[in-house]
């Protein structure tokens, strides 16, 4: 299946993902180009595998668990019941001490990690890159002191020290790699930190979860990861299945999370008995499809092997980095090499808007990025050295239109090759001319995405 140990079979990996032959017209080219898919860090696509597995559920054995004893129940059950155990084998999760709370999203996950660490004594610290859904659900639950980054867009660790020394804290929120810099703190030296101050670990895994092993580590060791949360539709699989993992024990004290049809064992007119976890955090019918095609997925990227995926992701992306400097006015957010980053890589070309660049990479080469401030304020603020933003801040609140700040985001993912890479860095040129060819303002763009949706309706 590959060309060698180490070294993925790109073309092979390219046939999986019907995604890799989608074309777009594009503005100024009489034939359709094919899609240049740079935006695995909001999305990714489902392989062959996971959609073959997702259709044949729906197709054949769509039914509800636990509340039937006729066939379709009974397999559907038994194939969500196994998801579980392939979310546990995929992280080395320890069964017996740990539960695995299955979601809709990574946000939700965070927020039920929050939410059952509420009751405990202590702060929690989350780091100033953390994307708004590991940073805003804890503000709502508990005190929040943020520990800060150098400037290069790395974690300080010293601040996280000193914060942990100087605070009774209860829980180390922290990014497994950042989805502006793709930069990967060392999470089990932030889990021993944490420990050491009696405080536990909550890794936010969504980036992290298709690109890198994840090893959380016996529960008995010092860098043991408490709590990871992540979702399919960020490895491979389709939207609205997502998880949390973490100590049973905590799970199976704290107040249910949506109490509901699934939480309970019993309920009389006055009492409510509480299941234990998942179903105790699991309120309402789950995503039951999703989840089967997230562990299908997860069985998909094992059988590629990570180790494989990231050798090919750190290539692509350390290709990039030096490619992108060959585009005049470039500047890349944060200075993070290769080996310590996913491939995920923020910039601007000089002082043209974020939106603008992405739209002229969409519509006339039909490269797709994001981009904007990637749901991650404070890290964007210190990246782009924004400094004092009262007046933007005034201009906001009071709705009036404002240049947001931001930047565009390339990230790499399991089926991009270094072909597409030198394509984005040709279109990137000619943008840092200033030679594009349409004349961009919201008209045209939103006339373009009309005429195609209308034919899809
Ligand atoms: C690092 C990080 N955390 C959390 C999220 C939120 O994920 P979800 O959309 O699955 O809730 C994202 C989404 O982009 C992310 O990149």
């Amino acid at each position: 299946m590959f060309a060698d140990q180490f070294m993925l079979d790109i073309k092979h990996i390219r046939e999986q993902f019907p995604i890799t032959q989608k074309t777009f017209n594009v503005y100024g080219n009489d034939t359709p180009k094919n899609l240049i898919y740079f935006d695995h860090g909001a999305s990714t696509h489902p392989p062959q595998p996971v959609l073959n597995k997702y259709i044949d559920f729906l197709k054949n054995y769509y039914a509800n668990v636990h509340r039937g004893k006729h066939f379709l129940s009974l397999i559907s059950s038994e194939l969500f019941d196994n998801v579980y155990n392939t979310i546990f084998d995929f992280i080395k999760g320890d069964k017996e001490l740990n539960s695995i709370i299955l979601t809709s999203n990574t946000t939700t996950a965070l927020d039920i990690a929050a939410s059952v660490m509420r009751d405990y004594e202590g702060v929690t610290l989350v780091s100033l890159m953390e994307h708004h859904s590991n940073d805003l659900p804890h503000r709502c639950r508990s005190e929040v002191i943020h520990y800060g980054l150098n400037p290069d867009g790395s974690i300080d660790m010293d601040d996280l020290l000193l914060k942990l020394q100087s605070n009774k804290v209860k829980l180390v929120a922290v990014t497994g790699a950042s989805n502006v810099t793709g930069f990967m703190p060392d999470i089990h030296m932030i889990a021993g930190m944490a420990h050491a101050h009696g405080a536990k670990i909550l890794v936010d895994g969504a980036q992290l979860l298709a690109h890198r092993k994840i090893d959380v580590k016996p529960n008995s060791d010092d860098d043991h990861i408490d709590f990871i949360a992540a979702a399919g539709h960020k490895a491979y699989a389709p939207f609205g299945s997502a998880f949390l993992f973490g100590p049973k024990d905590i799970f199976d004290e704290a107040e249910p999370y949506i109490p509901g049809g699934g939480t309970v064992v019993y309920v009389t007119e006055d009492d409510v008995y509480y299941s234990d976890s998942p179903d105790r955090h699991q309120g309402g019918t789950p995503n039951i499809g999703g989840a089967i095609a997230l562990a299908e997925s997860l069985k998909f990227l094992s059988n590629v092997g990570m180790e494989n995926i990231r050798e090919h992701e750190v290539e692509l992306t350390a290709y990039a980095l030096k490619r992108l400097k060959e585009v005049q006015d470039l500047k890349v957010l944060g200075n993070i090499k290769a080996e310590q980053r996913l491939g995920v890589v923020s910039f601007n070309v000089g002082d043209l808007d974020n939106n603008l660049v992405s739209m002229v990479l969409n519509y006339e080469s039909a490269i797709a990025t994001r981009n904007g401030c990637f749901c991650a304020h404070p890290y964007l603020h210190e990246l782009l050295e924004l400094g004092d933003i009262t007046e933007l801040k005034a201009k906001l609140i009071r709705g009036e239109e404002v240049d947001m700040p931001g930047a565009v985001r390339l990230t790499i993912g399991i089926f991009n090759t270094a072909e597409e890479i030198d394509a984005l860095i040709d279109a990137l040129k000619i943008i840092s001319l200033h030679q594009w060819k349409a004349d961009y303002n919201q008209f045209y763009a939103a006339q373009i995405c009309k005429e195609i949706a209308i034919n899809l309706l």
